[in-house]
């Protein structure tokens, strides 16, 4: 479901001038494809078609979101097992018919699949983007905007590490306009406490169990999301996202692919814009590396 909703975001913002959607169930593709295509005249000049990986060919931008989602309660990371072997299989597909293509993973667990495509495709790190923590920035922005009285858009914060249960909300480097937040939160005369704190960012780790519980899957926000990120890449716009990377060096720990705010263009990630963090802050994103090294390490990539 989260490809098909990204085609339909794709479709709805005119972010692309063709769409192709390849699953295993074909019928379930064309069925998807046809569906996405009727939207097409209410909202752009998108071609939108079903095909095999041949159809793929000349690509740009290809988004690898085959794979099972979680169940209800099932962490992303409980997830890896079913869907890293999806993945290996997919890539030698995409490499034999689109080898220049800037590849964006968004299945999860997003972080360990975007180092499984990185290694696997040979690509450099930064044309392998995973969707990593768009989401839960997203979300952040979102819960903190509600609660200041401003709209989201004016609401600059991240999410940083694991897109999970170890992910960082980045408190410190919170802006609202041209104020921190909690010059903002004076302002407007709210308190800005630790139970504030603690509401919120339950609000935005757990938000995914939530709509997993209530709906079997989530696909609307990370269908957006996938599609202001091609929509940056497709326009070269250096606009910045916490985007995962195989990134060489977080907080010591070496290798490992998470999410840091960085500035995508045609070529993929252009450079890596590290806020500056609270040493708690520093703390978390460093447990959050380690939890996703370990898991890489079982892999044996
Ligand atoms: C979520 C899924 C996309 O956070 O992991 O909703």
């Amino acid at each position: 479901m989260v490809g098909s909703a990204a085609a339909y975001a794709i479709a709805l913002m005119g972010h692309a001038s063709s769409i192709v959607l390849v699953d295993l169930n074909q019928a379930l593709a064309n069925a998807q494809a046809e569906d996405i295509s009727h939207a097409v005249p209410f909202a752009s000049a998108t071609r939108v078609s079903a095909g095999s990986y041949d159809d793929l060919k000349g690509a740009r931008i290809i988004i690898l979101a085959a794979g099972a989602s979680q169940k209800p309660g099932e962490t992303r990371l409980q997830l890896l097992s079913r869907n890293a072997s999806i993945i290996g299989g997919i890539v030698s597909e995409i490499q034999r018919v689109a080898p220049d293509a800037i590849l964006i993973a968004a299945a999860n667990p997003v972080d360990i699949v975007t180092q499984i495509v990185t290694r696997v495709s040979g690509l450099p790190s930064t044309r392998v983007i995973g969707s990593g923590t768009i989401l839960d920035t997203a979300r952040f922005r979102t819960l903190l905007g509600r609660y200041l009285g401003v709209s989201p858009f004016s609401v600059h914060a991240y999410v940083l590490g694991e897109h999970g249960d170890s992910e960082v909300l980045a408190w410190s480097s919170a802006r609202a306009g041209a104020l921190t937040i909690d010059k903002v939160a004076a302002q407007v005369n709210v308190p800005l406490n630790d139970e504030v704190r603690a509401r919120i960012d339950d609000g935005v780790r757990n938000a995914a169990y939530t709509i997993i519980n209530g709906k079997g899957a989530t696909y609307f926000g990370i269908g957006a999301g996938l599609a202001r990120l091609v929509e940056a890449i497709g326009r070269n716009q250096h606009a910045v996202f916490s985007v995962s990377m195989v990134t060489e060096n977080v907080e010591g720990v070496r290798d490992v692919a998470l999410s840091i705010p960085r500035a995508l263009g045609s070529d993929g990630v252009v450079t890596d814009l590290v806020p500056e963090l609270a040493p708690e802050e520093h703390e978390a994103l460093r447990k959050s590396a380690e939890i996703l090294k370990a898991q890489v390490d079982t892999l044996e990539l």
